[in-house]
């Protein structure tokens, strides 16, 4: 089954042409993130014009790499939902006129599922049932994957993304935004134990996490510095921080590894790259014999090939819509609409 799939939820328009769930013919992609830059963060309407703007010449470059006819496409896979609303019905527009066009079913597929499918991708004989976190600049969740379309959610953040956490710290400490990288890089000289920084839990919420006292503390440490004229050891901080998101998000996912009886843990998301994160992950999962699987990097980020993928599932699984499919920007607890 060859679909084509669609994903638009955020700052990346992308499409791409997959053949049975996991066999990538083309995935293309065009990131804004430089267009966003000069605001500091994702402007929702320019994410939205855009998409308008780049769509159909992407979709045009994926039937031409993936070598299929427009005839060739048995259906057509979008994100619907969670994301900027804008931006997800640019999407959800394109794909209902190709599907209508062409006849073909159209399949709404959730943008986390789609991120949890990257490592079907990755990984060709991965099969649930697994524990996957999803950590990237607008997501961080754990979630229990029982079955290909059969997800929930057992712990997410309470306020900001880990992502966001990173940029925010990155952007006060002169990082430039998206900034995790240059921080993750920055941190590999210094001492992660110089700054205190807080590891907050939830009441009654094991698995649930936040981060935005996490990324105050960073910004008021970084102000109170230049206030008083004094110094501030960027590498050690950015090392500090880097800890301090690990051991949140590690020791979470371990424990609802183990209160959930899996033996296998998936890491999908921008943030994944994160080095300190890997390799706590590497080491924790290691001490208690999980086996760990890690994407790589161009399927962390969103992209179109993992909507395609999961769109797969879900079609084997009947959930397809109709030309009244809507976008939603919220997602529920169980990972449906
Ligand atoms: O999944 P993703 O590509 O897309 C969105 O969330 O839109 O995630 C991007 C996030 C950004 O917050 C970026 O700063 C972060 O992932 N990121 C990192 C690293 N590489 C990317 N954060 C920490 N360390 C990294 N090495």
């Amino acid at each position: 089954m060859i679909i084509l799939s669609i994903e638009t939820s955020c700052d990346e328009t992308a499409v791409a042409v997959t053949r049975g769930g996991r066999e990538v013919l083309a995935d293309e992609i065009f990131s804004q993130t430089d267009i966003h830059a000069l605001y500091g963060g994702v402007v929702p309407e320019l994410a939205s014009r855009n998409h308008a703007a780049h769509i159909g010449r992407l979709a045009d470059m994926a039937i031409a790499k993936a070598g299929v006819s427009k005839r060739g496409i048995d259906a057509v896979a979008v994100t619907n939902t969670p994301g900027l609303i804008g931006a997800l019905l640019v999407g959800v527009n394109f794909a209902k006129g190709l599907a209508m066009a062409l006849s073909v079913p159209l399949i709404p597929v959730h943008h986390i599922r789609g991120h949890i499918a990257a490592n079907y991708i990755a990984f060709p004989k991965l099969a649930p049932p697994f524990l996957c976190a999803i950590v990237s600049g607008g997501n961080s969740i754990i979630a229990d994957v029982r079955g290909y379309t059969d997800i929930s959610i057992i712990g997410r953040t309470r306020d900001d993304a880990a992502g966001e956490c990173f940029d925010k710290a990155a952007r006060v400490m002169g990082l430039g935004y998206p900034g995790g990288a240059a921080l993750d890089k920055m941190a590999q000289t210094g001492n992660d134990g110089k700054y205190a920084l807080p590891r907050p839990a939830i009441e009654g919420r094991p698995y649930d996490m936040s981060f935005s006292g996490l990324k105050t503390s960073v910004v008021n440490i970084v102000h109170n510095a230049k206030q008083k004229g004094e110094a501030i050891d960027d590498p050690s901080l950015a090392a500090s921080l880097s800890a301090a998101v690990s051991e949140i998000l590690v020791s979470r996912v371990m424990a609802a590894a183990q209160e959930y009886g899996h033996s296998k843990i998936a890491i999908a998301g921008g943030v994944a790259a994160n080095s300190r994160i890997r390799a706590d992950f590497v080491k924790a999962s290691e001490e208690q014999g999980r086996a760990l699987y890690i994407p790589p990097l161009s399927l962390c980020g969103d992209n179109a090939a993992m909507i395609g993928c999961q769109g797969y599932y879900e079609y084997e699984a009947g959930n397809t819509a109709g030309m009244d499919l809507n976008a939603f920007a919220a997602m529920d607890a169980a990972l449906n609409h």
